[in-house]
C-alpha cells in the first residue's frame, strides 16, 4: 500500500535540470499533489485536491468523470492558464523538455538526451509561456468561437508562424501552412475560407492544425469533440491518432465519455469530486474496475466494441464542492461504501497485475477488505491485443 500524499515541492527559481537521482526516463508532465480552489475560506469550491498525474513522451492519456468533476480546472492550472478566481493551493506540475531530435526514443542514437525540467506552476511566467507555445499546444471544446470569424483560415496559421517561427520566409510559411491543413484532412485550397465556411468538424480539424504547427510534445485537449456528431467525432479521432503517430505528440484528452477514451488513451484517468480516483491502463480500466465509481461509469456509456451491458448509470449527484462528503467523496453514492468510508479518507493503493500498474483511491482495495466480484475482474494481459486503444496502430 503506498500513499501518495505529500509532493516535496521542487524550489521556484527557474528552469533547471533534473536531480541526479531523479528517474526521468521518458517523463514529459509530472503532475504531483496538485490542488486547485475557486475562492477563498469557507466558500471556496475545491475543485482539484490533491491530484497527481504522469504523461510519458508519446502516450495518449484520457482524463474522465462526470461534469464539473475539476477536469478542465486541472488542464487550465497545469497550462498556467487558470484565472480568477482559481487559486492554486499545492502541488507541482513538471515538464520535461527534451532536446530537439530526442523525442522518440530510437531518434537518441544510444546517447541519454537529458530533459530540462520545469515547474509549470511556479516557474517565470515568460519561460513557461513560451513552452506553452512551442512545447504545449491547448485544444478547446469550442473551435467556432475560438475561429477569429474575421480572419481567413490561411491567415490564422500564417499569424502563429510568423509569431513564433521568426526565420521563416513568406512563402515558406504559405507552404507550411498548407501542408498542416493537408495533414488534417482538408484540401489547402480552404486556407482563403472563411471560418463561417467551414463545417462544425472542418472548424476542428482547423484547430488541430493550428495546434500542431509548432511541433508540439504535448497536446491538451479538453472535450474537443463534444459539440460534433458521432461520425464526425470518429472521423475526427482517427485523424487525431494518425497525426500522433507521424508526429509522436503525448496527449491528454479530457471528456466526460469514456468509451471514446477506450478508443485512444493508452492510460485512463478517472475524476470524482477534484479527486484522482482511479488511473490504469485504458482496456483494463473499462474491462476491469476496480473503483466503484469507475466501475459506475463504465456502465453509463455503451462500448462501441465488446458484448453488450445493461446501462444502469450512477445514483444521485455529484457533491457540492464548497462541502465535499468527509471520507471517501464518493461515499454517499457507493453501493459498497463501509464505515470506514464517511470517517477516514481512502489512501492511494498501487495495484498490480497482469495488465500494468494501477491506482485506485477505495478502501475496498487495501488488502483488509472483500473485494465484490464487480470489482475483481481479470483484465487484458499488457501487450496483448485486448489490451490495445481500438484506433491505434501497434506502437
Ligand atoms: N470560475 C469559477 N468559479 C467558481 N467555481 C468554478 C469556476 N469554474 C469552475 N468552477 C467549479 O469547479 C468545479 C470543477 O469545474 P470544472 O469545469 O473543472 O469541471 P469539469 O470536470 O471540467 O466539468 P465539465 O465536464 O462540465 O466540463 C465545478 O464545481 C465548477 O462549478
Ligand atoms: S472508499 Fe468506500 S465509499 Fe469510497 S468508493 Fe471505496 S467502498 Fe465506496
Ligand atoms: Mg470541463
Amino acid at each position: 500500500m503506498t500513499l501518495a500524499k505529500g509532493p516535496s515541492p521542487l524550489s521556484s527559481s527557474g528552469p533547471r535540470s533534473p536531480g541526479r537521482n531523479r528517474q526521468v526516463a521518458d517523463l514529459l508532465l509530472e503532475v504531483r499533489g496538485l490542488s486547485v480552489d475557486y475562492g477563498f475560506g469557507e466558500d471556496a469550491v475545491h475543485a482539484v485536491d490533491d491530484v497527481s498525474l504522469t504523461i510519458r513522451r508519446g502516450e495518449v492519456v484520457g482524463l474522465a468523470g462526470e461534469s464539473g468533476s475539476g477536469k478542465s480546472t486541472l488542464a487550465f492550472a497545469v497550462t498556467r492558464l487558470l484565472r480568477d478566481p482559481g487559486v492554486i493551493t499545492g502541488g507541482e506540475a513538471v515538464f520535461y523538455e527534451w532536446p530537439e531530435g530526442s523525442y522518440r526514443a530510437a531518434d537518441t542514437g544510444g546517447i541519454a538526451a537529458q530533459p530540462r525540467a520545469v515547474d509549470l506552476l511556479t516557474d517565470d511566467r515568460e519561460v513557461v509561456r513560451a513552452i506553452r507555445w512551442s512545447d504545449i499546444a491547448v485544444v478547446f471544446q469550442s473551435a467556432l468561437h475560438a475561429l477569429n470569424p474575421v480572419l481567413r483560415i490561411g491567415r490564422l496559421i500564417d499569424d502563429v508562424l510568423k509569431t513564433h517561427e521568426k526565420g521563416m520566409s513568406r512563402a515558406q510559411r504559405k507552404a507550411r501552412a498548407e501542408e498542416l491543413l493537408e495533414l488534417v484532412g482538408i484540401s489547402a485550397d480552404r486556407l482563403s475560407s472563411y471560418p463561417h465556411e467551414l463545417s462544425g468538424g472542418m472548424r476542428q480539424r482547423v484547430m488541430i492544425a493550428v495546434a500542431v504547427a509548432l511541433n508540439p510534445s504535448l497536446l491538451v485537449m479538453d472535450e474537443p469533440t463534444t459539440a460534433l456528431d458521432v461520425v464526425i467525432q470518429r472521423e475526427i479521432l482517427e485523424s487525431l491518432m494518425e497525426l500522433r503517430e507521424k508526429l509522436g505528440f503525448s496527449v491528454l484528452f479530457i471528456t466526460h465519455d469514456l468509451s471514446l477514451l477506450i478508443e485512444i488513451a493508452d492510460t485512463i484517468a478517472v475524476m470524482y469530486a477534484g479527486r484522482l480516483v482511479e488511473k490504469a491502463p485504458a482496456k483494463a480500466l473499462f474491462r476491469a474496475p476496480r473503483h466503484p465509481y469507475t466501475y459506475g461509469l463504465t456502465r453509463s456509456f455503451p462500448s462501441l466494441h465488446g458484448d453488450k451491458k445493461t446501462m444502469t448509470g450512477i445514483e444521485g449527484s455529484p457533491p457540492d464542492l464548497r462541502k465535499v462528503p468527509s471520507g471517501c467523496p464518493f461515499h454517499p453514492r457507493c453501493a459498497w461504501a463501509m464505515d470506514i468510508c464517511a470517517k477516514q479518507d481512502p489512501p492511494v493503493l498501487t495495484l498490480h497485475d497482469a495488465s500494468g500498474t494501477r491506482e485506485v483511491l477505495c478502501w475496498l482495495q487495501d488488502g483488509a477488505h472483500e473485494i465484490p466480484p464487480e470489482l475483481n475482474k481479470v483484465p487484458p494481459a499488457a501487450g496483448s491485443a485486448a489490451a490495445r486503444p481500438s484506433m491505434r496502430g501497434t506502437t
